[in-house]
């Protein structure tokens, strides 16, 4: 059966994109400390060709664009118009001539063969089948040439998205109905077993899957943390659901859930979760 992300990409072009592109900025800070680590370990050297697939507004494509230099390249690849648009405008800004920007479903798009490193942060779990999909992504990289991309551990271990998300639902008297934990979506790559299966599957070899968490810093008070929470993640998804009439219910039962986490100085940080994966191609 062929691979169908119709349903992702639908997504990622309508409101979700949209929102992305908006909260760009506070996304970024939230997700950076996940991405430098995982650009650590991807440790791009000068003259290296770089894929970054769902690069979404090229944050990381651009960094890594500066990693490898002039005499390197560097392609983002992405199926979200509204933020490929923004990766092209800031790609253009940064005056980086070896990074190009291209829209298409990174699990089965013609890719550039040769390829030293394929990258993500956060943009590999959207797959409606991952193993097919990485195994076409690896065809692309060179003998020897390394896949490393952060994804999400489990929900439970993601506080700082699912402690407003349950206030949220709980205010909203909403029981969220059971869900498929490998379906696509952030946290589908969230059992390490599953992943590294996935990988393997996919003919990857020295598969590496290493756990790094970090603080997210939600806001500076309960009440600024909360309105955050209502513009970025599950929350502000939750929110479109239900309707914007409901938010200062939403708003109150998310600051409500946050202030007694907050520290003495009112700061509101949450543990984010990840697992950071490597693996190489060995043919
Ligand atoms: C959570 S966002 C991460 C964006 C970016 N990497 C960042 O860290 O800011 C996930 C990205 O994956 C992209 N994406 C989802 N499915 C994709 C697919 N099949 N091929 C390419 N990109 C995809 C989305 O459009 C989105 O930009």
């Amino acid at each position: 059966m062929p691979a169908d992300n119709s349903e992702q990409i639908a997504e990622w072009n309508g409101a979700l994109g949209e929102r992305w592109v908006a909260m760009r900025q506070e996304i970024d800070r939230l997700v950076v400390p996940f991405g430098n680590a995982a650009l650590e370990a991807a440790a791009a050297q000068p003259g290296e060709r770089a894929i970054d697939i769902g690069c979404g507004c090229g944050d990381t494509a651009i960094e890594i664009a500066r990693m490898v230099g002039a005499a390197g390249a560097v392609l983002g690849i992405d199926v979200s118009q509204p933020m490929l648009a923004v990766a092209r405008s800031r790609g253009a800004l940064a005056n980086c001539a070896h990074l190009t920007f291209r829209d298409g479903d990174a699990s089965e798009a013609a890719l550039p063969s040769n390829t030293d490193l394929l990258f993500s942060r956060f943009g590999v779990m959207f797959f409606s089948q991952p193993t097919a999909a990485f195994s076409h992504l690896r065809k692309s990289l060179r003998a020897g040439g390394r896949c490393v991309f952060v994804c999400w551990r489990t929900p439970r271990d993601n506080p700082w998205a699912m402690t407003p998300l349950s206030a949220a639902r709980a205010a909203m008297g909403i029981t969220p109905a059971p869900a498929d934990p490998d379906a696509p979506g952030p946290f589908a790559f969230a059992d390490e077993q599953r992943l590294r299966a996935i990988l393997s599957g996919a003919g990857f070899g020295d598969v590496d899957v290493q756990r790094f968490d970090a603080a997210i810093a939600l806001g500076g008070t309960p009440r600024s943390a909360a309105e955050s929470v209502v513009q970025v993640g599950p929350v502000s998804r939750l929110v479109r659901e239900v309707g914007a009439e409901h938010l200062p219910i939403i708003l109150d039962a998310v600051e409500g859930a946050l202030a007694p986490l907050a520290a003495p100085d009112g700061r509101v940080s949450l543990n984010g979760s990840t697992w950071i994966a490597s693996a190489t191609n060995p043919a």
